[in-house]
């Protein structure tokens, strides 16, 4: 619990560390003012301090226990307190399924990092869209999303109607309040922010660049850990979730929605930050991928990648995700008899790739932090030439990979570019000469 601050309702809240509670769906009962949070019921006829009590449905009411997600908010004004939404223009680079302006294209794909733009630019407005697929009406697929940005949101908010929101930063810190209270994420870290729920986002260390994937499907959920056991790969007591906190402000504020792929906004006049109290298990959540349990071979072979899969959003066929969020950690390789970066791989599911630090051990060049690559389905890829010739003439001893976080958004849909993608930088025209020239096979 956290007491209601009166620096941060001056909007001051970089003087405020944001508490977490650990772990991953809990069901969390947080008040920032004592005796805000309703006991034994959730919609008293008069809630405390006249509050307001809303419901916030993350699954249908009547999703299966296990599935369902929801939270209950006690704030000072109903969210429903708005005029219209008008549309809102900007650079209009953030795009949504069905990613039908360029055709699907199979070439594998790699861009240099987005450039910083600029003119100030905040969180929402520097969200520029790579590519995608599925449908954001019927609720499947991803968006994939850049953002690079150089200005805090101040009076302005965000939510996306259309999915949830996994956020990896590259370059940069931010903070990001949310209606359900505040969360810091740094690079090597994560944020996931629930379909519908407002934040904005401020810069705590200068400019920031990150990745976005827009997940349209299933929330996301740890993944089934089978034989490995009861733990392992991320914990779930790592996942923290803010408590309560809240801004009491009467000022113009900016709400922008994200709505079956359009830009909407609408004039408040108040900080939607108004949630005194809240319990439930739809929030927003953080995780550092620094403390991922990684799990390697220590006889022979790379396992197939999904042994670092983070975060998976299913579909409807099992074991199919309409994403899976997978990290490639510093990790011990001491693998005999081996060829040890991943192997050449022609895949059903398609790969959308990001660096946020070092270097990933099956390139040896022009993936960069901040850059990302793109292998759609049943296209070979693998490591190029130079990392392919130092590995099959490498020394096997035990070897540590350190300094790096590769990601990866694996997804059973092909992944579908946009305009923006397709131009010439940020897109490389020479990716296909790191496969060229790769020496025959010799028969005896
Ligand atoms: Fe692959």
């Amino acid at each position: 619990m956290t007491a209601h601050d009166p620096v941060a309702a001056s909007g001051d809240t970089a003087a405020v560390e944001p508490a977490m509670v650990p772990g991953f769906g809990n069901h969390v009962a947080t008040e920032a003012v004592p005796g805000a949070l309703p006991v034994g019921r959730n919609s008293p006829q008069r809630v405390p301090y006249g509050l307001y009590a809303e419901q916030l449905s993350g699954t249908a009411f009547t999703a299966p226990r296990t599935e369902n997600k929801r939270s209950w908010l006690y704030r000072l004004r109903p969210a429903a307190n708005h005029d219209a939404f008008e549309p809102y223009r900007n650079a209009g680079l953030l795009r949504s399924a069905p990613f039908d302006e360029v055709p699907p294209n199979p070439n594998r794909l790699r861009w240099d990092p987005l450039a910083f733009p600029e003119a100030p630019t905040d969180w929402v407005d520097g969200l520029v869209t790579y590519g995608g697929n599925g449908d954001v009406g019927a609720g499947t697929g991803v968006g994939i999303h850049l953002y690079a940005c150089n200005l805090s949101m101040k009076q302005r908010a965000f939510f996306n109607a259309d999915g949830e929101l996994l956020i990896v930063p590259q370059e940069g810190s931010l903070r990001i309040v949310t209606e359900l209270g505040l969360l810091t994420v740094e690079p090597q870290q994560i944020a996931v922010i629930p379909r519908g729920v407002r934040f904005r986002v401020e810069l705590l260390d200068g400019p920031a660049r990150g990745y976005v994937c827009e997940n349209y499907g299933a929330p996301f959920r740890l993944p089934d850990l089978g034989p490995i056991g009861a733990n392992g790969l991320a914990n779930p007591r790592d996942f923290e979730t803010p408590v309560a906190w809240f801004e009491d402000e009467d000022v113009p504020t900016l709400l922008i929605q994200k709505f079956q792929g359009g830009l909407w906004s609408t004039a408040l006049g108040h900080s939607p930050f108004d949630v005194v109290a809240w319990h439930g298990n739809l929030a927003p959540y953080r995780y550092d991928l620094r403390r991922f349990n990684t799990i390697n071979t220590v006889s022979f072979d790379h396992p197939d990648p999904s042994i670092f899969t983070v975060l998976t959003s299913p579909s409807e066929t099992p074991g199919t995700a309409n994403c899976d969020f997978v990290i490639f950690p510093p990790r011990w390789m001491v693998a005999e008899d081996t060829f040890r970066p991943p192997w050449f791989h022609r895949n059903v599911m398609s790969e959308y790739m990001g660096l946020i630090t070092g270097e990933y051990d099956a390139k040896e060049g022009g993936f960069l932090p901040g850059g990302g690559s793109l292998h759609n389905q049943m296209n070979g890829h693998g490591p190029d030439r130079a990392s392919y010739e130092k590995a099959v003439a490498a020394d096997l001893a035990p070897f540590k990979i350190e300094n790096t976080m590769a990601f990866m958004f694996e997804t059973r849909h092909v992944i579908r570019t946009t305009p923006w993608a397709m131009r010439t930088p940020p897109m490389q025209l020479d990716y296909d000469a790191v496969w060229a020239n790769m020496e025959r096979a010799k028969l005896p």
